[in-house]
């Protein structure tokens, strides 16, 4: 009977169908959404990032060189969009890989005529500093080594306000840093890496800059989630859990 009256109506008012038929649901729901962690029905529809063009057209050309997937992807985008309201500093990433995400941030940059310098660090010898605090990272992993390729793909995508800052960070090339910062994407994947990217730049980052960490609450990151919920306590810091798989910081004067 439902299921007939909703095929006749439908097309008269799609949306207060789709809401009538989700509420109907949900209650039934409630009690599996707190077994599974996860709502069965999202409300929202509004999927931003399938409306911006200018995102899809750079997330279709870089979508097999990275390890990231679309929504965390446009959170960069977004979030670099957003940045341009802070009073100063340069973009840093580290834990470039094959480039996919320099590319969007490179990409966000320009497309938000925000005329500020990308440094792209990476030892390009895989993942560092594992230690017991990592489950599944040994060092070594996400090996590659081809950075002209990855300086090609950035030129070809019209960024050219870059510099490639090639080791282990911060132990080797930090220095070449001498602006403040006001966004870093940290994309290392071991406790002990990120916790020094973060220490360092402290003093580095604009009031209000922002981290963020990549690999937050991942199974097999549970290095990176322990050194996030250490942060949640850091008054220094205010702490943004995203359960996308973003941890994001806003640095405290
Ligand atoms: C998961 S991959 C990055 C994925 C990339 N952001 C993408 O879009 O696919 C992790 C990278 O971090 C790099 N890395 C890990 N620890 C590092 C450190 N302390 N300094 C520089 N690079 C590091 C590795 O070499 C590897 O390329």
């Amino acid at each position: 009977m439902i299921k007939k009256l909703f095929n006749k109506y439908y097309h008269l008012f799609p949306e207060k169908i789709i809401l009538m038929h989700q509420l109907i649901n949900e209650k039934k729901t409630h009690n599996k959404d707190l077994k599974n962690g996860l709502p069965s029905f999202i409300r929202s529809n509004y999927l931003k990032h399938l409306k911006d063009k200018k995102f899809l057209k750079i997330y279709n050309k870089i979508k097999d060189i990275t390890l990231i997937d679309i929504l965390r992807l446009y959170e960069l985008w977004y979030l670099i969009y957003q940045s341009n309201k802070l009073n100063d500093g340069v973009y840093l990433e580290v834990g470039a890989y094959k480039g996919g995400s320099s590319i969007i941030i490179g990409s966000a940059l320009n497309e938000f005529n925000i005329n500020k310098k990308l440094f792209i660090a990476d030892t390009f010898d895989g993942v560092a500093k594992a230690s017991s605090k990592d489950n599944k990272y040994i060092g070594g992993e996400h090996k590659f080594t081809d950075i002209d390729f990855i300086i090609k793909n950035l030129n070809k995508n019209n960024i050219e306000n870059f510099e490639i800052l090639k080791g282990v960070f911060p132990d080797f090339n930090s220095k070449k840093i001498k602006d403040k910062i006001r966004f870093i994407h940290i994309d290392v994947d071991t406790y002990k890496s990120a916790q020094d990217i973060v220490e360092w730049s402290y003093t580095k980052l604009v009031n209000n800059g922002l981290i963020i960490f990549d690999d937050y609450g991942f199974i097999g990151c549970e290095g990176i989630t322990k050194l996030c919920e250490e942060y949640e306590k850091d008054n220094r810091f205010i702490f943004y859990h995203n359960i996308n798989g973003h941890c994001i910081l806003i640095k405290q004067n």
